[in-house]
């Protein structure tokens, strides 16, 4: 499709297609770069469009509200900003940008290890937003402490320990462009506090490849923060984050941009979730572009998901406006998406718990739900608490269906998705 001039960008194919025009070739190749021969970036696309939703009907949706809660935050909507490095590389005051657009959404900002500009300068061009910050963890150990204690105290609410870069992928179009990001962008982050001057710190300290589940108590033992594991892709290592005490796993591949071949993130959500059965928050990020894919990470039981190309496209388009528009319009589409399946909050989430068994599910796949006290919802509805539910999980291609057909039954999401789709759907290599 082209886009002509006065057309309105009405969804996020719509953004990347009109970034593409703005950047250049190298930037644009860095944004949408993938590892390999990115089998896993389209898998991230290919895997949503083969999941089908089973919706209700005749239910009361007069009122849908989108709210939920990370980490015991409020965010308008389940979804958030993944963390991405060099925003200037979009939008001359990159961060920043994202950073206001984040907080007037209302969402999460995860703002990474490589942001263009300061963490300083994104608190205050928004003070009042919800901000993780993601640490690639460091080869010198007192930069990590700095970085951490720094984030910790300019109100910076998680960390997010990234865990699948020990290296940097393979990136082929970066390669054949000769990218050298660190040439044309100091990393303000990432001085050595042993360093006196303003070298960029990234030549000389790279991602701490030795970086083990054990040395995650050092981390702990430097931040009261909750940290978040991201790029958990498996049910081993979802076990092994739980065992590890950390409060939160981001199910991901890194938008398919290092270890190629690994599955979508989509389809990896249901042994993580399994694994971890609700002891603690499960996200997910990769492949999101429509309010339909919010609603089937939803379903399948993450509690938030993330953007990450997105976020770039907006910037790239608009700046802070564009990724206002992003955002607004993946939460709206969401909401519709909510209002056409009639998913409501009072269907969603459910006190009263599941009782009976799934029709296909084994026993112990039964019983618990989140549990919301509709009396200290604001506005006198519940806030959207759908995720990581134990009975998400069914051993079936139906994803879980329930016995009960009365209208009071509570509605969990997981009986709104199918992944019995019988033909694949074709799959583009090259994006827009
Ligand atoms: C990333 N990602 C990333 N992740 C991270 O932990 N730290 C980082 O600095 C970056 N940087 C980065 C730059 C660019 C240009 C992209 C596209 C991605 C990965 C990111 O957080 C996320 O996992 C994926 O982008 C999610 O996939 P989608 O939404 O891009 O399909």
């Amino acid at each position: 499709m082209t886009l002509g001039p006065a057309m309105p960008l009405v969804c996020l194919a719509d953004f990347q297609a009109h970034a593409r025009k703005r950047l250049s070739k190298s930037t644009w190749d860095y944004i949408e770069g993938a590892a390999d021969e990115g089998v896993t970036k389209d898998e991230n696309i290919a895997a949503f469009k083969k999941i089908r939703l089973r919706p209700r009907y005749l239910r009361d949706v007069t009122k849908v509200d989108t709210r939920t809660t990370i980490q015991g935050e409020e965010v308008s909507a389940p979804v958030g900003i993944a963390p991405s490095g060099f925003h200037c590389l979009a939008w001359p005051d990159g961060e920043m940008s994202t950073a206001r657009a984040a907080q007037e959404a209302g969402i999460c900002y995860t703002t990474s290890t490589y942001a263009s500009c300061t963490l300083e300068d994104i608190v205050t061009a928004a003070p009042k937003g919800l901000r993780w910050f993601q640490l690639y963890v460091q080869t010198d150990r007192l930069l990590n402490k700095q970085l951490v204690r720094r984030a910790e105290s300019l109100g910076f609410r998680a960390l997010v320990i990234t865990v699948d870069v020990p290296v940097v992928g393979n990136r082929r179009q970066d390669l054949r462009n000769l990218l050298d990001l660190k040439t044309n962008l100091l990393l303000k982050d990432l001085q050595s506090p042993k360093e006196s001057n303003s070298v960029p710190h990234l030549q000389v300290s790279p991602i701490d490849a030795s970086f083990c589940w054990n040395d995650l108590a050092w981390l702990q033992s430097i931040t009261q923060l909750p940290i978040i594991l991201k790029g958990i892709l498996t049910r081993e290592d979802a076990e092994l984050a739980v065992k590890h005490s950390v409060q939160g796993i981001i199910v991901s591949n890194h938008g398919g941009r290092q270890l190629d071949g690994v599955p979508a993130s989509i389809d990896a959500l249901t042994e993580v979730v399994a694994a971890v059965d609700g002891r603690i928050e499960v996200y997910l990020d990769g492949g999101v572009r429509t309010g339909n894919d919010v609603l089937k990470a939803l379903a399948l039981g993450a509690k938030c998901v993330f953007l990450g190309r997105p976020i770039l496209w907006g910037l790239a388009c608009k700046g802070e406006h564009g990724v206002q528009q992003v955002l607004n319009i993946l939460k709206k589409e969401f909401h519709t998406a909510m209002t056409l399946a009639e998913v409501t909050p009072s269907h969603a989430n459910i006190s009263a718990g599941f009782e009976e068994p799934f029709a296909e599910g084994n026993s112990q796949q039964r019983g618990r739900t989140d549990e919301v006290d509709l009396s200290k919802m604001p506005l006198g509805s519940s806030i959207l608490k759908f995720g990581n539910n134990r009975e998400q999980i069914s051993k079936s291609n139906e994803i879980g269906v329930k016995s009960s057909e009365a209208q009071s039954t509570p509605l969990s999401l997981h009986s709104l998705v199918s992944t019995n789709v019988p033909e694949p759907l074709p799959r583009s290599r090259h994006g827009v």
